[in-house]
């Protein structure tokens, strides 16, 4: 079946099975291998990317359903990803780093609908994000010194 797909804002025409999962369609057919396959049961998160702005997890969604809609991955060079991946870094907030991509999309799309996401907001929408590692604190840290990179409240480059 024929697709017509944006990622990352450029299209791709494939012809894929009607089976496929989206998650499949970016790791094997794009080889865009940033976004994490954990679990497969649309319990860790892992898969997380955005369709339209909103975040879903990709392992729960065909291929053919992203037809003519827009998909951003952790590959994105959109820079507000830029200031997110920088915060996790300075915040620590990955070790393994197999949850980090779909942590990383889900802090995007926590910032880019709550500017003022308070640590409530935020924990209540990284409920579905799993990390074995972390403890989460420092995620969280993570997320805040984005937010408040994001409003200018400290330097970017700090
Ligand atoms: S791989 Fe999609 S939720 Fe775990
Ligand atoms: S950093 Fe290892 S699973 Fe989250």
């Amino acid at each position: 079946m024929m697709v017509n797909i944006d990622v990352n804002g450029k299209e791709y025409k494939k012809d894929i099975e009607p089976r496929m999962l989206l998650v499949s369609f970016l790791r094997d057919e794009l080889n865009l291998t940033g976004t994490h396959i954990g679990c497969d049961t649309s319990n860790c998160g892992a898969c997380t990317v955005l369709m339209d702005g909103k975040s879903i997890k990709s392992c729960t969604v065909l291929a053919v359903q992203a037809n003519n809609h827009k998909i951003t991955t952790i590959e994105s060079d959109d820079p507000k990803l830029d200031v997110i991946k920088q915060a996790y870094v300075d915040e620590n907030g990955l070790q393994c780093g197999f949850c980090t991509p779909g942590m990383i999309m889900q802090t995007f799309y926590i910032l880019e609908n709550n500017e003022n996401a308070d640590e409530e907001y935020i924990k209540k929408n990284l409920r579905g994000n799993l990390c074995r590692c972390t403890g989460y604190k420092s995620i969280l840290d993570s997320i805040k010194k984005a937010e408040e990179k994001m409003k200018g409240e400290i330097s970017v480059s700090k």
